[in-house]
């Protein structure tokens, strides 16, 4: 999958600064794509936090006052809260961590659509997990936002399926990126085991298909979600 042309486009990436988004940057740079990056780390293009929706439809104003469209939004924050039972879980826990993973998701969504529609194209990738697909043991919040993001998505594409908008999420298995370092010990070993091709993932295993789903070339695929599993998943 080399060669994606992204020459004039103008791509946001949510969550930027981390192991995923930085690798997802990187491949749509080399394709020509202008790059911005929204994220709470100080390395970000605009310092976003991404739960808010006024400093997300702000950040969204200043991008088209300066670039005029969005093409590509990459969505890609996430943290994976505590790896605990549900008895020690707590509602404070919970909300954050659906707050990170899924109400992001949808604000920068919702922020992206108008100007989409104007155009009438974009792509937009939604980084969803396994864990939505299958719920990871002792991970209730992380796996029920994820699934949140995987059904967003889906709902998303039917609801766009009249433009050329298309929607489409990624479910990775585990990727060597900091987000990891969150989890237990116990619990990162266990979703290691699960994968057949006994490793991680790499961020560019996963840029490489963000790449494509953000490319004219994905033009018949929406409200879909694709496995990078390492043959985790086979449904
Ligand atoms: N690494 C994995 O194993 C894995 C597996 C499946 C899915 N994912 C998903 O892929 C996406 C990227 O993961 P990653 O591995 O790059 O994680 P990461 O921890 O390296 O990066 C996450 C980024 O989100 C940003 N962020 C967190 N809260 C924010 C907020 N409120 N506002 C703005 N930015 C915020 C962080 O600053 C960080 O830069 C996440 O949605 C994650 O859940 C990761």
């Amino acid at each position: 999958m080399t060669g994606l042309n992204f020459e004039g486009r103008i791509a946001v990436i949510s969550g930027g600064c981390g192991g995923i988004g930085r690798a997802v940057r990187e491949r749509l740079v080399a394709g020509g794509a202008k790059v911005l990056v929204w994220d709470v780390a100080d390395e970000a293009d605009e310092r976003v936090d991404l739960t808010d929706e006024t400093a997300v439809d702000e950040a969204m104003a200043r991008l088209l006052a300066r670039h005029g469209r969005i093409d590509v939004l990459v969505n890609a924050a996430g943290i994976t809260g505590p790896t605990v039972n549900i008895e020690q879980y707590s509602l404070a826990d919970w909300r954050r961590v659906l707050d990170v993973n899924l109400t992001s998701t949808f604000l920068c969504c919702k922020a992206a659509i108008t100007p989409m529609r104007q155009q009438n194209g974009g792509r937009i990738v939604n980084l969803a997990s396994i864990a939505g697909k299958e719920g990871n043991a002792s991970m209730t919040g992380y796996s029920a936002a994820k699934a949140g993001v995987i059904a967003l998505t889906k709902s998303l594409g039917k609801e766009l399926a009249g433009t050329e908008i298309r929607v489409n999420a990624i479910a990775p298995a585990v990727i060597a990126t900091d987000l990891v370092k969150q989890m237990t010990e116990e619990a990162y070993r266990n979703v290691l085991a699960k994968i057949p091709l006994g490793r991680a993932g790499l961020p560019k295993e996963v840029a490489a298909l963000v790449a494509w789903l953000a490319s004219d070339e994905c033009s018949f695929s929406t409200g879909a979600v694709f496995d990078l599993s390492g043959g985790r998943a086979t449904y």
